[in-house]
C-alpha cells in the first residue's frame, strides 16, 4: 500500500500569495503577506479573518478611512447613473465641479484650472509636459531622494533608489538633481542646510552645469515622502520660490503624497506659506478611487485642445469620491483631527524614544510621521535591518507599517483615526521594536 505525501494546508493568505507569485510581476514590493478582505476606517482584515490595526492607509491614500460611508454612498449614487463619459470629449457635473473646488482651495493666488489624471504619476507626466509646453525649457531640476512616481518622465526625477532606475535609461533628458536638505543628517556639517542647499543650487548647479535661463521647473516634495519623511529647514521652500521667480522658473509641488490634508493642513506648502507655480495631486485626493489633478495658474495652463489629454482622467465615480473627501476633511474637522493625532502621535513616539535609544529620530507634521532607525544614537548609524524587522514583527502583532528611506518607518494613519485606535497601533510598535531588539 502506498501512503499518499502529506500536502500541508495552506491558509487562504498563504494560497493568495503563492497564486500571486505565479501570476503577477515580481517588480512589486511587498514586505510581507497581508491579503487583504475588508476595510473599514482603521481597521483591516485579511482573508483568514484576522484584524489588523492600519497605520499605512495603502501608501496614504484612504486618508478618510476604509471605505468612510460618506465617500461609499457618493460613489454608489454616481454609479447608478453612469460610470464613464470621457471627460476629455464630453462633460459631466462631478469633473467640473471638483474642478471648481479645487481652484477656489489651491493655496494659488488669482485664477487657476485643473487636469484630470489617474495617478500620480500621471500627474507628474501633465506637470513636465505643461512646464515644458509653457516654459519653452528643455530642462527640469529635481531632488536627491525624491520620489515621483516610475512612468519615464517621472522616473527621470525620481532619484530615491537606484533599483527604480537600473536598467530603465536613457530617461528623459534634461534632468539635474539638487541636494535635499535633511536636519537629521545634515550633508553640509557646520552650515545650516536650507541655505546650503539652496546655495548649492544657485552657486554650483546654476553656475557649472545648468544654465537657469534653460530649466522649466523646479520640482520639490515639500516634505520629502519615500526619500524618509525629511521635512525641510523652514527656509528651504521660500528660498526655493525666490530662485524660481529669480530665473523665471515654474515650482512644481509634488503635494501627491503631503496633500489633502495629510500634515495637518490642506496643502503642507501652507506650513511655509509657498505658493507653486503647479500643484501635483493625487493619492489622498479621492480616499482610494484612482484620481490625480494638476491645478496650475491659468496663464501658465494655456495649451490648446489636443495637446494633452486622458480618457479616464478625472472619471465621474473617482470625482465623486473626491467631492465626498474634500467635505469630510474641510467640513467633517478630518484636517484638524489630522493635526490633533499627529502632535499626539509624535509625543508619543518621542517617549518610546527615551526607552530605545534605537529611535534616531522622529519627525512630520500632522498624520505624515517618520521614524529612523539606527544602531544607537551615539553615532545614528543607520539601522535596516532593525526597520525591516519591526515591520515583519508588527504584521504579526496585528498592525500594518511600510517604511521609507533606508531605515524609516513611516506612520501615516487615516487622518480621522479614533484615539484608541491610535494608542493600540503605537502599543504594537512599541511591542514590535521590543521584539525585535530581543531577535536581532
Ligand atoms: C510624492 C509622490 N509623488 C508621486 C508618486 C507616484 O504616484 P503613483 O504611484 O500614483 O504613480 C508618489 C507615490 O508614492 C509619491 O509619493
Amino acid at each position: 500500500m502506498t501512503i499518499a505525501p502529506v500536502v500541508p494546508m495552506l491558509s487562504k493568505s498563504e494560497d493568495y500569495v503563492k497564486r500571486d507569485g505565479e501570476n503577477l510581476s515580481p517588480s512589486y514590493t511587498r514586505s510581507y503577506p497581508f491579503v487583504m478582505d475588508r476595510g473599514l476606517g482603521s481597521e483591516v482584515w485579511d482573508v483568514d479573518g484576522r484584524r489588523y490595526v492600519d497605520f499605512t492607509t495603502g501608501i496614504a491614500v484612504t486618508n478618510t478611512g476604509h471605505c468612510h460611508p460618506a465617500v461609499v454612498e457618493a460613489i454608489k449614487k454616481q454609479a447608478d447613473k453612469f460610470l464613464h463619459m470621457s471627460g476629455t470629449d464630453f462633460y459631466y457635473p462631478s469633473q467640473i465641479e471638483l474642478a471648481e473646488r479645487l481652484n477656489a482651495l489651491a493655496p494659488i493666488d488669482g485664477p487657476t484650472r485643473v487636469f484630470f489624471t489617474n495617478s500620480g504619476a500621471e500627474t507628474i507626466e501633465a506637470a513636465m509636459k505643461l512646464a515644458r509646453y509653457h516654459t519653452g525649457r528643455p530642462r527640469y531640476l529635481a531632488f536627491y531622494g525624491a520620489f515621483h512616481g516610475r512612468t519615464f518622465g517621472a522616473l527621470s526625477l525620481t532619484a530615491s533608489k537606484t533599483v527604480q532606475r537600473r536598467g530603465f535609461a536613457p530617461l528623459v533628458p534634461g534632468v539635474s538633481h539638487a541636494i535635499y536638505p535633511n536636519p537629521f543628517r545634515n550633508p553640509w556639517p557646520g552650515l545650516e542646510p536650507g541655505q546650503a542647499a539652496l546655495d548649492y543650487i544657485e552657486e554650483r548647479l546654476f553656475k557649472m552645469a545648468v544654465p537657469p535661463d534653460e530649466v522649466a521647473a523646479i520640482i520639490v516634495e515639500p516634505i520629502q515622502g519615500e526619500g524618509g519623511y525629511i521635512v525641510p529647514p523652514s527656509n528651504f521652500l521660500p528660498g526655493l520660490r525666490e530662485i524660481c521667480d529669480r530665473h523665471g522658473i515654474l515650482l512644481v509641488l509634488d503635494e501627491i503624497q503631503s496633500g489633502m490634508g495629510r500634515t495637518g493642513k490642506l496643502f503642507a506648502c501652507e506650513h511655509w506659506g509657498v505658493q507653486p507655480d503647479i500643484l501635483c495631486l493625487a493619492k489622498g485626493i479621492a480616499s482610494g478611487m484612482p484620481l490625480g489633478a494638476i491645478v496650475a495658474r491659468s496663464e501658465i495652463m494655456s495649451w490648446p485642445p489636443g495637446s494633452h489629454a486622458s480618457t479616464f482622467g478625472g472619471n465621474p465615480i473617482s470625482c465623486a469620491a473626491s467631492l465626498a473627501t474634500l467635505d469630510l476633511l474641510l467640513e467633517g474637522g478630518l484636517i484638524q483631527m489630522a493635526a490633533e493625532s499627529g502632535e499626539y502621535a509624535m509625543k508619543r513616539l518621542w517617549e518610546m524614544a527615551a526607552r530605545y535609544p534605537q529611535i534616531g529620530d522622529v519627525r512630520g507634521k500632522g498624520v505624515m510621521i517618520g521614524v529612523e532607525l539606527v544602531k544607537n544614537r551615539e553615532n545614528n548609524e543607520p539601522d535596516a535591518a532593525l526597520r525591516n524587522l519591526v515591520i515583519e514583527r508588527a504584521f504579526h502583532l496585528g498592525l500594518l507599517l511600510i517604511g521609507c528611506g533606508p531605515n524609516g518607518l513611516r506612520i501615516v494613519p487615516a487622518l480621522n483615526i479614533p484615539r484608541a485606535q491610535l494608542d493600540e497601533g503605537l502599543d504594537l510598535l512599541d511591542r514590535a521594536l521590543a521584539e525585535a531588539l530581543e531577535e536581532i
